[in-house]
């Protein structure tokens, strides 16, 4: 059973997951007003991937016998400066994420939930692959400027990225 502390914690990152789902879809809707439907795709998985890490917590809550509470999702900024700026923004919210994930961490851990500890694992490694795959997305865009064939070619690169569905929360 989760305490009534860990439970609002949880539901509460349930919120933040969804919240960059938003966040990302509107990236999604962004990019692509500029022309760049490859970019577009790229965040719309990313999209797909915050819902599911969402839906990874709701799972757990329910299976601890905990309640899910879902409250107003924040909207989220609709435009940005070009798309470096979206890409530059990805990298400084995940690592604003695992902030709140080691945050519940830190929390488990005083509570001695070896159970809450044990499944936030799967998120402390996702995080750092989250992290990496913003900076190296960023990086990227920087190296090939926003004007011309390497952008093109970034966007066409961008377009074959496909949501993989993450493992059970019991793996
Ligand atoms: Fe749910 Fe991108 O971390």
């Amino acid at each position: 059973m989760l305490s009534k502390k860990m439970e609002t914690a949880l539901n509460k990152q349930i919120n933040a997951e969804l919240y960059s789902a938003y966040l990302y879809l509107s990236m999604a809707s962004y990019v692509e007003s500029i022309g760049l439907d490859g970019f577009g795709n790229w965040f719309k998985v990313q999209a797909q991937e915050e819902s599911s890490h969402a839906m990874k917590f709701y799972s757990y809550v329910n299976e601890r016998g905990g309640r899910v509470k879902l409250a107003a999702i924040d909207a989220p900024p609709t435009s940005w400066k070009s798309a470096l700026a979206t890409f530059e923004e990805t990298y400084k919210h995940e690592q604003k994420v695992t902030g709140l994930i080691n945050k519940l961490v830190d929390l488990a851990r005083k509570e001695s939930d070896h159970a809450t500890d044990n499944m936030l694992r799967w998120f402390v490694a996702e995080q750092v692959e989250e992290e990496a795959t913003a900076d190296s997305m960023r990086q990227k865009v920087k190296l090939v400027g926003e004007k011309g064939n390497g952008i093109y070619m970034l966007d066409r690169e961008l377009a074959s990225r496909v949501f993989t569905p993450p493992a059970s929360s019991k793996e």
